[in-house]
């Protein structure tokens, strides 16, 4: 996308300069978005006429007008890729008329492609939302009005559409109107104007309609080319997220990136965050050399009069309007991922170029579209639309995304799959850390490790219920106890009748459960104890997390392989026969999956030796990773 606007820039600056409108052209799938679209392009000259030549041919065969030219298919690119059913992205269409350049940005209207909008909808002016005269305010208007203005588009056209399958009749019209005049400003939409108009015929779309001299408003075309453009980014004062730190050689040292926001002049007084460490700007470098001052969308190098520490990553920005640091903040998101959120699960945060890794420490409250009221929930789901807490585990630089789009804008990433899992925009920063402070200890957890006579470490047992976690890690902690070895069993059974009691076995719930007791065992291995912890915990995601909590060497990874036959054979709680007879929802094994680790630090085949044979290879690999001492 920045690719595009330096291209649209550059564009720009090599022809008349026109400026440029980023539109944004959304509806259902049948309200006749493409024809609206080929007809723009048509009447304002902008189709080549090769396309234009094949269009008609196609008319003549597969049009829906009875061989006339077929507005939709002069946009037969992303036609083709719908019926294909292959992924499609955002169409970017471009036009231009005596007065202005266009880019449209075409999103395909079902459901299943709210990403796609979304990706559409970051860097537009405008939206352009149509809907059916006959069908009137749907759903999915809804929701994607509710998600233009989230995404900081402050200027709407309701374009009510196939008026001629109406009657061109102005009451129908005026009820559409009214009915989206009430959902704009429960959104709290800045401007919305709504043309009523035949995309078939044309009719407002670059030329005014006859058929309906009761409207006496601008055509489509009058509002885009009259429209402020840019107004969607505001607010904030000079930033320039650092991309690359460039030192040539001894003498100069400066830091390339792209304005995000603002301006800078040579001389003005600069913070780095989040360091927050101040200088000035001694020079601004361009492709073109050195200039005193440059503006939002450029690309340059500053260097300042002092040395300071920057690295990829942290903002340089006006000392004076500066923005917060913070590693907790509340932020409307959009779901797209078909897996719904998982409150305690660890995703990567990407914003601009910082990165931090983060979880959804609460969701607040998700969007009814039916009444776009909030609706409390502890869930989303694909294409929901909801605020919620974030908690990253490093401090960010951040905007409210109403300010700023690149300060405030973010996505979660899937660790797994790469998959985008939600897109995010910034509401505040949380402070409720500020006033904490992380109260330095003189003992350390190597010496209370020694006095015990042993490091400490984390054991972490995985497998299926009835595996023998528990059996072997209580073998294991007797033998060590026996030898004057300081240690503690966390079970996942016992852990869930005190601190875990609230938590089932949704996906949730146990990458909550996992999540509470990544944690206890951290502060279990600081206190200096080979901590056992016993815990079917079935996702592989949770697992990498709680290794991550851990210095090198101290989380071990103990499979314990138990084929699920022999567990439910086993069935020592009886649990697998209930699971069976459909009496246990969501049973690892049986109606829930479990993940089993690719490369476990001690995997023990569970079905083939004893228990305390088991313990026994344990303690080897205890001996050998010098966790403990061997007389
Ligand atoms: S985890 O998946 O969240 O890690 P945890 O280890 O805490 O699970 O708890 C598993 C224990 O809860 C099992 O050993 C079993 O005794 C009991 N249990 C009750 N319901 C279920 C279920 N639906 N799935 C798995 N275990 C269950």
């Amino acid at each position: 996308m920045d690719e595009l606007a330096s291209n649209v820039r550059r564009n720009d600056a090599s022809s008349t300069s026109k400026p440029v409108l980023r539109l944004l052209t959304c509806g259902s799938v049948d309200d006749g978005k493409s024809t609206l679209i080929g007809r723009l392009l048509f009447d304002s000259g902008g189709v080549p006429e090769d396309t234009l030549a094949a269009a008609k041919k196609l008319s003549e065969t597969f049009g829906t007008t009875e061989g006339d030219l077929d507005y939709a298919l002069l946009l037969d690119g992303l036609q083709a890729e719908r019926a294909q059913g292959i992924t499609i992205d955002v169409a970017y269409r471009y036009f231009s008329s005596p007065k202005r350049k266009f880019i449209i940005a075409d999103t395909p209207g079902h459901v299943q492609y709210t990403r796609n909008m979304v990706t559409g909808a970051s860097n537009c002016d405008l939206a352009l939302l149509l809907v059916d005269a006959r069908n009137g305010i749907s759903d999915q208007t809804r929701r994607h009005a509710c998600i233009v203005n989230l995404m900081g588009i402050r200027d709407v056209v309701l374009a009510v559409n196939k008026m001629d399958l109406v009657e061109f009749d102005e009451a129908r019209f005026r009820e559409i109107e009214a009915a989206f005049q009430e959902i704009s400003a429960k959104l709290g939409i800045a401007s919305v104007t709504s043309i009523p108009v035949s995309a078939l015929l044309g009719e407002n779309l670059t030329r005014r309609s006859s058929s309906m001299p009761w409207y006496q408003g601008k055509t489509i075309l009058q509002h885009m080319e009259d429209v402020d453009a840019n107004v969607a980014i505001s607010g904030a004062g000079f930033r320039m997220p650092v991309q690359w730190v460039c030192r040539p050689n001894q003498e100069f040292r400066g830091y390339a990136g792209s304005i995000v926001s603002g301006e800078v002049r040579t001389g003005d007084a600069v913070v780095a965050l989040p360091s927050a460490q101040t200088s000035q700007i001694s020079d601004i470098v361009t492709y073109d050399g050195s200039c005193d001052s440059a503006h939002v969308g450029d690309a340059v190098t500053l260097s300042l009069t002092t040395d300071i520490d920057i690295s990829r990553g942290d903002v340089i920005c006006t000392a004076k309007d500066r923005p917060q640091v913070a590693n907790q903040f509340s932020a409307h998101i959009v779901w797209m991922q078909q897996q719904p959120l998982l409150g305690g699960r660890t995703y990567v945060l990407q914003l601009g170029v910082q990165r931090a890794l983060a979880h959804v420490s609460r969701i607040k409250h998700k969007l009814n579209l039916e009444t776009l009221d909030a609706t409390p929930t502890h869930k989303l789901e694909a294409n929901d639309v909801g605020v919620c807490n974030i908690s990253t585990n490093k401090p960010l630089v951040i905007d409210p995304y109403l300010d700023s789009r690149h300060m405030g804008g973010f996505m979660l990433i899937d660790r797994a799959t790469n998959e985008t899992a939600c897109a995010g925009m910034i509401e505040h920063a949380l402070y409720r850390g500020q006033n904490i402070h992380l109260q330095s200890i003189d003992v350390s957890r190597d010496q209370r490790s020694e006095i015990k006579g042993h490091k400490s470490c984390c054991l972490w047992f995985t497998g299926l219920s009835g595996s023998g976690k528990s059996t072997v890690a209580n073998a294991l902690e007797r033998r060590l106890h026996e030898n004057g070895f300081h240690t503690y069993i966390l079970d996942g059974d016992n852990v869930r009748h005190g601190l875990n009691q609230d938590l089932g076995f949704t996906d949730a719930d146990r990458v909550e459960n996992i999540r509470r007791v990544s944690e206890v065992s951290k502060l279990m291995v600081d206190a200096g104890l080979i901590t056992i912890v016993s815990f079917i915990s079935p996702f592989r995601a949770e697992r990498r997390s709680a290794r991550e909590r851990f210095g090198d060497g101290e989380f071990i990874e103990v499979f314990v392989d138990t084929p699920l036959e022999i567990c439910e054979a086993r069935d020592a709680k009886g649990l697998y026969a209930k699971a069976r007879a459909g009496k246990i929802p969501n049973f690892t094994g049986i109606s829930s999956p479990y993940e089993a680790p690719d490369a476990p630090d001690i995997h023990l085949a569970g079905g083939e030796k004893t228990p305390d044979e088991l313990a026994d290879l344990i303690i080897k690999e205890l001996t050998n990773r010098n966790v403990i001492f061997a007389d």
